[in-house]
């Protein structure tokens, strides 16, 4: 029986799992420093999916026609749905989804800095799926073999969703691309705008990276954050050609030697600022997902006062039986 066993055996059993690339489940033993790093890196990537419908929402009653409301409407409720499924694997690992969103709205808890910029134009629509979605995938694909199970499981589902994603995205910039020199010009603008701050979304470079060593021998995390990167802009580079369009880095070159791109400086200043609250829209978007939350109570009242009905009728049919 585990309770029998000492610290150390279920610390040996943890690490054993771990490196025979085994699933940590809801049920074992775990460090507690995995376990927060885990409720910190999921309810992050969370926060991201909830406050990015935000930035797509803002297009919805704007969309140019049917067809095209119709598809973002189905993507920011998949955005929704992937919020759920993360918030959902958090709980396992004994955290509350309220104390989580009290922690977002408090600026106690952060969501991917991508989020806290304007979407100008509806080319903005196009480039976010095909840019960030695009960007979500590399970082994401390599989680669906986390260390731990109802993270891991959880990936699986939301990447199937995010390449169907990009997908669209690149389907709408195609369509621009194919139309008039306005919409070429539009759609070169929203890749001039999401370029860089997409470079960002893989977080600092890895010597700026404190966790991800700890994160790596944990197996929560497969790869750093530049190698990522580097995957990214090899990925998006013969896209950006197939579209025509021109991504905005001088420095943008195939290396044949490292059988990879170079590319330009980050600005992690930006980048910083961005994270510390700085950015064009963060206080926009945390507005309005307080907004949000509190304006959701009553629903969040009347579902807890019918459970409690449908409990109490519950206990009465069975002592009546
Ligand atoms: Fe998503
Ligand atoms: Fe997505």
């Amino acid at each position: 029986m585990a309770v029998d066993r000492d610290e150390q055996e279920l610390a040996e059993a943890f690490d054993a799992t771990v490196a025979a690339e085994g699933r940590i489940e809801p049920r074992d033993w775990m460090p507690e420093g995995y376990r927060k790093t885990l409720i910190r890196q999921i309810a992050q990537h969370a926060h991201s999916e909830i406050i990015g419908m935000q930035p797509e929402g803002n297009w919805i009653l704007r969309a140019p026609s049917l067809r095209r409301k119709a598809i973002l409407l189905a993507k920011v409720q998949d955005e929704a749905g992937h919020g759920l499924y993360l918030y959902s694997a958090t709980e396992t690992l004994g955290v509350d989804r309220t104390e989580l969103t009290e922690k977002l709205i408090d600026s106690r808890q952060k969501y991917s800095s991508i989020f806290n910029y304007p979407t100008l134009t509806f080319a903005d629509i196009g480039v976010i799926g095909w840019l960030v979605d695009g960007a979500a995938i590399c970082n994401q694909v390599p989680l669906c073999r986390s260390s731990y199970g109802p993270y891991a499981r959880a990936m699986v589902r939301i990447c199937k969703e995010e390449s169907f994603h990009q997908r669209q995205g690149f389907e709408l910039l195609m369509t621009l691309m194919a139309g008039t020199d306005a919409q070429r010009e539009m759609v070169q603008d929203a890749v001039d705008r999401w370029w860089w701050p997409s470079l960002m979304m893989f977080g600092p470079a890895d010597g700026d990276s404190p966790n991800t060593q700890q994160s790596m021998a944990w197996r929560i995390k497969r790869h750093t954050n530049d190698e990522l990167r580097q995957r990214y802009v090899d990925m998006t580079v013969p896209q950006a050609a197939a579209l025509g369009v021109t991504l905005p880095d001088p420095e943008l070159r195939w290396n044949d030697e490292r059988r990879a791109h170079d590319f330009g400086a980050i600005d992690w200043d930006e980048f910083t600022a961005v994270v510390k609250g700085a950015g064009p829209c963060n206080a926009q978007r945390l507005a309005h997902r307080r907004a949000a939350h509190e304006g959701g109570q009553w629903v969040r009242d009347a579902a807890s006062a019918y459970a409690a009905k449908q409990q109490t009728r519950r206990q009465e049919g069975e002592v009546a039986a």
